[in-house]
């Protein structure tokens, strides 16, 4: 039995609107201890992520939402620091969906909840946060499985600072296309251009977005990876072309709406231009995760994928650090260090 406190944030109100820091619950408990086939994990990284405010609403969703006293759900790295479990030792690092807590047991067999990282690591260990996790993993299935672009073709990406649109979009350059983000800095907006290559950038808060997409779209559209939704999904619409695909990735306009989102509005252009809209979630692409991480991990090692991260450190700012998700004041992947790494 440890001795020591696990400090934890609980779901204690659905929010209305934004997040408020007050929509959860600070609390102590003893740190756990694991039954036969359990381990416990000391939390190093907490991924912070759009869908956290999915989880925290009742709306009609991918998996259960967080129920009210619950320990809020989050995606984190940690290592394993007991184990009763023939699978784990001590000191393995892992990943998987265990929550806002210092330590959490999680059962050795619980699929994607619980992964263990290489050993020895090949990279940094934020890597497994970033690219290298599920954020990475959706830029790459998102765009190659159902975007599928060709070369010489045109990819816009919305949220395209952030951690799944800054991969999506290096990945269409690997693959040879013209690429275009939308993001909301013109900071961000050199970031893109100048540090990851891509071909132009849209700053969606300063521009008639409409002629800005035109301009920067000189041959229309050919997939657009949309985290978005809402505006500019119907801006991106009025330059789609024939046989487009869209990848439905995330609808963060629309996830701390207080009443029912209308449109889009340019729905037409789905129907005369034969476009193909496929909404995906990740998890969906578990078994096939290895493909992912061995391309991505080279494209890493060979300096064609560069990444962003914002560490806040403290897992006491998690719920004030989660606002920076939907006022975009971040680049890259958001996450909170809440204890060191194993030196
Ligand atoms: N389908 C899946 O399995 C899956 C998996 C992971 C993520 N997602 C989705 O992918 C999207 C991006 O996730 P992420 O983890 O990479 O987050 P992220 O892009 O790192 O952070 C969210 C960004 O969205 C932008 N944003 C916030 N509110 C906006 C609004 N009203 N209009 C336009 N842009 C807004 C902000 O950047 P700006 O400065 O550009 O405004 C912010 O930085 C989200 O919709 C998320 O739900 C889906």
């Amino acid at each position: 039995m440890r001795t020591g406190i696990n400090r934890q944030l609980r779901l204690t109100s659905r929010p209305v609107g934004d997040i408020k820091e007050s929509d959860f619950e600070y609390r102590e408990e003893p740190i756990p201890s694991p039954q036969e086939g359990e381990i416990l994990v000391r939390t190093i990284y907490l991924s912070l992520d759009p869908t956290n405010r999915i989880w925290m609403s009742d709306m009609e969703q991918y998996m259960p939402p967080v129920e009210i006293g619950e320990v809020m759900r989050g995606a984190i790295i940690g290592v394993v620091e007991e184990s009763k479990n023939q699978n784990f030792k001590q000191g393995d690092l892992v990943s998987g969906l265990l929550g806002w807590q210092d330590y959490a047991i999680a059962e050795g067999n619980s699929g994607f909840s619980l992964m263990r990282l290489p050993a020895p690591l090949p990279c940094p260990l934020t890597t497994f946060v970033g690219p290298l996790g599920f954020t990475g993993c959706t830029a790459y299935f998102g765009l190659l499985d159902i975007g599928q672009p060709k070369v010489g073709e045109t990819v816009v990406v919305s949220a395209a600072a952030g951690a799944v649109g800054s991969i999506v979009g290096q990945i269409a350059k690997i693959k040879g296309c013209r690429v275009v983000g939308i993001t909301g800095s013109d900071e961000k907006c050199r970031w893109l251009v100048e540090e990851l290559g891509f071909d132009a950038a849209i700053n969606y808060k300063t521009v008639d977005l409409e002629s800005a997409i035109a301009q920067a779209c000189p041959d229309g559209i050919d997939v657009y990876f949309d985290n978005v939704g809402g505006s500019i999904l119907d801006a991106v619409l009025t330059k789609i072309n024939l046989h487009a695909r869209i990848p439905l990735c995330g609808l963060i306009s629309a996830y701390n709406a207080t009443e029912p989102v209308p449109g889009p509005y340019n729905y037409s252009h789905l129907l005369m231009k034969r476009v193909r809209v496929q909404g995906f979630i990740i998890l969906d692409y578990i078994p096939r995760w290895s493909e992912a991480i061995s391309d991505l991990g080279q494209w890493l090692n060979q300096g064609k994928i560069k990444y962003a991260l914002e560490v806040v450190e403290g897992l006491g700012n998690a719920p004030k650090a989660i606002l920076k998700l939907f006022n975009g004041n971040k680049k890259g992947k958001l996450v909170v260090k809440v204890s060191e790494e194993p030196s």
